[in-house]
């Protein structure tokens, strides 16, 4: 079934290339893009137009990071650092999920927040407890959208009630959890989640590489966030080179088959660079978290000169918000800060590129998504910015940037993911 969107369609072509189509034609077939026109594509004639008239329509917006559980405490404790939050505030709100109901509430509400955002795709940490990840996917694959979601595991460095019995118990509750859940969704899949190194033993490591090989599963992780957590990694790792070879002598760190993203990358050295690049590792590039926590600030320039692939992740509890539009606008005004204040070598993120980091960087770590070029997947959000009021004649790229800076989820009018309208009532 071919169909038509009629709007001001903005997309990606490259990082610093953004595409703007006024009053353009969007044709899409299933689930993949046919093409964008700027005049009516006369093939297409007898085919359904939906007219947006006035709105925007731009690809779906990708989430390359973020924790469910968390959800339920956002906004509080950003006045700690990653591990005095994680002990006061993060562990003690995860270790609720192993009672199911409480997990029902939470996954309900957090849901419905991702099904009403701009996000059609994520990368999403759940907790250890099987049967309350288990109703998380079940719900996100209601919502629509596509994503990847990851039993936590853990079995040392944290309370009791969070740590799995030994690396054998966890092995076999993932084993039987990712039996359960890979083939079960349409759009919702399993991936390998050592939540960092701190709290897994090398013997959990290598039984979760077994697994990410025994059934091709990509990998998420957390990466060289915080300096005291770098410390501690180098006192429990005292072999390795660097935080990502940690990561890498378990190889749980990208490489060919292993597709993997880590989230945050603040601290990372030029040998971990290196490897980052060599590996093809993602980075979830998540500036809300990093300014909430005190994280410091990714050197997402230097990133991208290294053609390291880069997208943007909420890290909701550590960011506040799901937004991957406020996480553009963050990302933006982190890069001004790491050149005003750090390296005056690497400038500021422009508009086309933020747009780019939260579409299409992100996007392409779930295949051809995040563009409305030929044949990338038709996952879209159509924008109604009328209540940006304003006295000044706009241009569209003026009025996307106003949308990255200052809507909320009340002028989305419509989702699609692959090919699939999302009902947002
Ligand atoms: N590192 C290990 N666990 C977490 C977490 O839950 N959030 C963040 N921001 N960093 C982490
Ligand atoms: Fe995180």
């Amino acid at each position: 079934m071919i169909t038509i969107l009629k709007g001001n369609i903005c997309y990606s072509e490259a990082p610093d290339k953004l595409k703007i189509v006024e009053h353009g034609y969007l044709v899409y077939s299933e689930n993949q893009v046919l093409g964008v026109y700027s005049e009516f594509p006369e093939d297409y004639l007898y085919f359904k137009i939906t007219d947006y008239g006035d709105y925007l329509i731009i690809p779906g917006l990708c989430d390359l990071h973020t924790h469910a559980p968390q959800y339920s405490f956002r906004g509080l404790g950003t006045d700690l650092e990653l591990l005095d939050w994680l002990g006061r505030y993060t562990y003690p709100e995860e270790s609720k999920y192993a009672q199911l109901d409480y997990a029902v509430k939470a996954y309900n509400i957090f849901t419905n927040a991702i099904k009403h955002s701009a996000t059609t795709r994520a990368c999403i940490f759940a907790t250890l407890h099987t049967p309350a990840t288990v109703y998380l996917m079940e719900k996100l694959e209601q919502s629509g959208i596509v994503s990847m979601v990851g039993k936590v595991n853990m079995d040392r460095n944290c309370p009791a009630i969070l740590r799995q019995a030994d690396a054998k118990a966890a092995y076999n509750a993932a084993r039987s959890w990712i039996l359960d859940t890979k083939d079960r969704f349409d759009n919702t899949s399993p991936i390998i989640t050592p939540r960092f190194i701190p709290t897994c033993s090398d013997e959990l490591m290598r039984n979760l590489k077994q697994l990410q090989e025994e059934y091709a599963l990509p990998v998420q992780s957390h990466l060289s966030e915080n300096m005291d957590e770098i410390a501690w990694v180098k006192e429990l790792c005292p072999q390795c080179e660097t935080y990502s070879h940690a990561y890498q002598q378990f190889g749980l760190f990208g490489g060919s088959g292993v597709p993997t993203v880590m989230a945050h990358c603040v601290w990372c050295n030029d040998r971990e660079i290196d490897l980052m690049t060599q590996n093809n590792v993602y980075v979830a590039h998540c500036p809300q978290s990093n300014f909430n926590l005190a994280s410091g600030i990714a050197p997402v320039r230097k990133y991208l000169k290294h053609g390291i692939n880069v997208g943007l992740g909420s890290d909701v509890a550590g960011g506040c918000h799901l937004s991957i539009f406020r996480a553009m606008s963050d990302a933006m005004q982190a890069s001004n800060l790491y050149w005003r204040l750090i390296d005056n070598l690497y400038e500021p993120l422009s508009l086309e590129e933020a747009f780019y980091l939260g579409t299409r960087g992100g996007g392409s770590f779930f295949g051809n998504v995040g563009s409305f070029e030929k044949g990338y997947e038709f996952d879209a959000v159509v924008i109604d910015d009328s209540k940006l009021l304003t006295t000044n004649p706009l241009s569209i790229r003026e009025r996307l940037s106003r949308v990255i800076y200052c809507s909320d989820d009340s002028a989305i009018r419509a989702k699609y993911v692959r090919g699939k309208q999302v009902e947002l009532t």
